[in-house]
């Protein structure tokens, strides 16, 4: 695969983009307008400056990355793509929007993938053109830092399709794991359940949100405690996450804690809007209870 899309130039989608541009693929970058897609690629410069300042690549190699990436207004130019990987908010009927739209350029071999993070891929399918060359593609944040990707095919995806895109991630860099299509797939049905009792456990006083992280961080080497790694995900797809695998699987042990409804309620949402559990205005997080 030479020529790829992306739509959305969030978090997630700019990560693949520059991911896909540094190993050589041309990008074009799609988001609900061109303001945005720019944007969008206006943060994969910044993150290609800090590479360059840090001596990790080139100055000429980073205008090289970035020059592969072509932000772009509508579907239309997506015609000439091998694969578009949709990247949107974990919204269903936003993603069901992007398939039904994006699909009408879908060249005739070319595959079209979903990076959601835990909706059903067989359902989706029934959105694009060809259930058969539809699959689940999902990445993990930061996307050029992480050595992984979960690969999801859906009931009716081809062995081909899925041969195909386990080849393209690969050609990035990245190990594979394939997964079923079932809630969460393997890595978030893991993950948003721990995200989610760190929240039970914050909610409940039994520790702050210090020594929660600190916990975890230093009890079970991970890089980064929960609270702190449901911040850098978003409050709100955390939310939208374990609300998939609540409402998918009906069991009780996924209902949602109610602080994290809170917090999503209230609008802090994490890194992004400059707080969730920790306070992001200053040089240094701060946690804020
Ligand atoms: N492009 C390329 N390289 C980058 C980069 C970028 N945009 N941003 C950072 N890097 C590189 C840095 O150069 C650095 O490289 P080095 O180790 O060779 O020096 C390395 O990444 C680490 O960066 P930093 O030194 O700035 O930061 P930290 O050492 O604090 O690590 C972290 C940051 C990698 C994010 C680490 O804290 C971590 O692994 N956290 C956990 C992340 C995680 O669990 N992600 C999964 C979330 S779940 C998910 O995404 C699924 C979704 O569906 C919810």
């Amino acid at each position: 695969m030479r020529n790829i899309a992306v739509i959305g130039a969030g978090q997630m989608g700019t990560g693949i983009a520059q991911t896909v541009a540094q190993n050589g693929m041309t990008v074009m970058l799609s988001d609900v307008d061109l303001a945005r897609a720019e944007a969008g690629k206006a943060n994969v410069e910044k993150a290609l400056v800090k590479l360059v300042g840090r001596g990790k690549i080139e100055a000429d190699a980073a205008e090289a990355v970035l020059a592969k990436i072509t932000p772009v207004a509508d579907y239309s130019p997506m015609a000439e793509a091998d694969l578009i990987i949709e990247a949107a908010t974990e919204k269903e009927e936003i993603k069901n929007t992007i398939f039904d739209a994006a699909g009408k350029v879908l060249a005739a071999d070319a595959i079209m993938a979903s990076n959601t993070s835990s909706i059903p891929i067989t359902r989706m399918a029934n959105h694009s053109p060809d259930p058969q060359r539809f699959i689940g593609l999902h990445f993990f944040n930061p996307v050029p830092v992480m050595g992984l990707i979960e690969v999801i095919p859906g009931l009716a995806t081809a062995k081909n399709t899925t041969d195909r895109v386990t080849e393209f991630a690969r050609g990035l860099g990245k190990e594979v794991v394939l997964s079923q299509d079932e809630p969460g797939f393997v890595v978030n049905r893991i993950l948003l359940p721990m995200i989610n009792e760190a929240i039970f456990v914050l909610g409940q006083s039994t520790a702050g949100i210090e020594d929660i992280d600190k916990g975890c961080r230093l009890g079970l080497n991970h890089p980064m405690g929960p609270l702190q790694l449901a911040d850098f995900v978003g409050l709100d797809t955390c939310l939208d996450i374990i609300m998939v695998l609540y409402k998918t699987t009906r069991d009780a042990k996924y209902r949602p804690a109610p602080l994290l409804v809170k917090y999503v309620e209230a609008g802090w949402l994490g890194r992004k809007t400059g707080r969730g559990f920790y306070d992001y205005s200053g040089e240094a997080p701060v946690p804020t209870r």
